[in-house]
């Protein structure tokens, strides 16, 4: 069964539909720029034309940057402030016509992981970061996820974690490889002393490069690069959008 996934980026707002039973996406990506300024208006709209892109599917899952709890975004560090306590849920469904499930973004990448990607089959406690224009976290118990953690806001040496250890802190701080992967690893310790997981899963754009930094970086929890790459948020919000996995909505 094909259900259509868009993922909210800080850049770029991309769809697909997914067959769901595989991950993999039946029609090439779509994508349109993400409206600046970000507006609730402007993203439903630029949403709504994703959509408008492909067959209507039964549902459809949107991923947002942000805390995402009963359908409504509660937090809105990397869009516009118009996004806190906007209805996302509604506002997406009557924009596209079909029930819209919605999620956090990390959160949605976390699932298509543990379900299709470098997790699959994982036991204990998995974390996945994505390192894009913010940092995401999303926590798994075996393929459990502990939706809505924000762990990006981890304070390091008195800033937020992804100040200093995002891709788009790597870029603007003007960081080379060598001193950008110091950041991620200081981050990463401060996470695995803080929660001892089993496993980092180390997603967004940047782990693309993952050769190029994840062999700098010496911790002692088992740290793999996702597989997914920049499919994993339409594939997750795929998936969300099936009802099998209940993130942010329940
Ligand atoms: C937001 C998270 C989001 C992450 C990645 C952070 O700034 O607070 O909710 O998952 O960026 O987009």
């Amino acid at each position: 069964m094909a259900i259509l996934g868009i993922d909210i980026g800080g850049s770029g707002i991309k769809g697909a539909p997914v067959d769901v039973t595989n991950g993999t996406l039946v029609e090439e990506r779509f994508r349109v720029e993400t409206p600046q300024p970000s507006d609730v208006t402007s993203v439903v709209a630029a949403v709504a034309q994703v959509a408008a892109h492909f067959d209507a599917t039964e549902r459809i899952g949107v991923t947002f940057p942000g805390v995402v709890l009963h359908g409504v975004t509660r937090t809105a560090a990397n869009v516009d402030k118009s996004w806190l306590g906007a209805p996302a849920r509604d506002l997406f469904s009557q924009a596209v016509g079909v029930p819209v499930t919605v999620l956090n973004d990390a959160d949605a990448a976390g699932v298509a992981e543990m379900t299709f990607g470098a997790g699959r089959g994982r036991k204990g406690v998995t974390i996945m970061l994505t390192l894009g224009t913010g940092i995401g976290s999303a926590v798994f118990i075996d393929d459990r996820l502990v939706p809505n953690t924000e762990f990006g806001h981890l304070k390091i040496k008195g800033e937020d974690a992804e100040e200093r250890a995002s891709a788009h802190a790597r870029e603007v701080d003007k960081l080379g490889w060598a001193k950008w992967a110091k950041h991620v690893e200081e981050y990463l310790r401060e996470m695995e002393n803080l929660f001892n997981p089993d496993l980092f899963i180390i997603g967004g754009g940047i782990s693309k490069k993952s050769e190029k930094f994840l062999p700098l970086i010496d911790i002692r929890t088992p740290t793999v690069p996702a597989v997914l790459l920049n499919e994993a948020g339409i594939v997750g919000a795929a998936l969300a959008a099936t009802g099998a996995e209940p993130a942010g909505e329940a």
